[in-house]
């Protein structure tokens, strides 16, 4: 049996899609244990249940402190045994001690070319900064927001007729859908760990982030 799998979401929930579509035709050899989510009503979580996934909601609405909700999040976590955390459009800063648990276990995907835009609204700052790229980076998480070791980095060129919307559409579909279910796989093989701070690759300590001329012909 593969790794096991759990996906933390707060929304749409396109890259928990992907995902669950690879681990179903095996490109990621995982199972996914299960689904949580930190709102009830994330459209991604109906796409879930549908798909007969298991699911838990762990809303950090209902704790009042930060660090009580991350303990609940990783009390629920810590039952799935999980060997890979994917945090797809999970929308909330997880502290030092939740981090440090699951450290090496657990990869983010992030809407910009890190280390630029760490934050929200990457689309847009790029857009206003008038940059001639835009992409996506997938890279473990550490206590540093969007900071951790990256491990693909995937870019695309503005046109002029992108705005704000068209330019999110495509980072997701030409970028997001492919280098994080690649990234996943990777790890669910055993080709990608965390060795003190640093993403290793195949046993080579990536310097910077692997690009997608890497993808894999099934994850293209
Ligand atoms: C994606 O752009 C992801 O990179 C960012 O939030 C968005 C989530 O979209 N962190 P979805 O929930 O996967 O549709």
């Amino acid at each position: 049996m593969g790794a096991r799998l759990v996906i933390l979401i707060s929304g749409r929930g396109r890259n928990l899609r992907a995902l669950t579509e690879a681990v179903r035709d095996r490109r990621i050899d995982a199972e996914l244990v299960c689904v949580i989510s930190n709102r009830a009503d994330a459209e991604g979580l109906a796409y879930a249940r549908a798909a007969g996934i298991a699911t838990e909601v762990v809303a950090h609405i209902d704790f009042t402190e930060r660090s009580a909700f991350d303990a609940a999040l990783a009390a629920r976590l810590r039952t799935y045994a999980p060997d890979i955390v994917a945090l797809a459009g999970f929308m909330r800063v997880l502290g030092d001690d939740f981090v440090r648990e699951f450290a090496g276990r657990m990869l983010n995907i992030h809407p910009s070319l890190l280390p630029k835009y760490a934050g929200l609204q990457t689309h847009r700052r790029a857009l206003a900064a008038g940059d001639a790229e835009h992409g996506a980076t997938v890279h473990f998480v550490t206590p540093e927001v969007d900071g951790g070791a990256q491990v693909i980095q995937g870019r695309l060129t503005l046109q002029p007729d992108d705005d704000e919307a068209r330019l999110a559409e495509r980072v997701m579909g030409e970028i997001e859908l492919k280098i994080y279910p690649q990234a996943v796989a990777w790890m669910a093989r055993g080709d990608l760990r965390l060795v003190d701070g640093a993403a290793v690759y195949k046993s080579r300590r990536l310097d910077q982030a692997l690009t997608m001329a890497q993808l894999e012909e099934a994850f293209r």
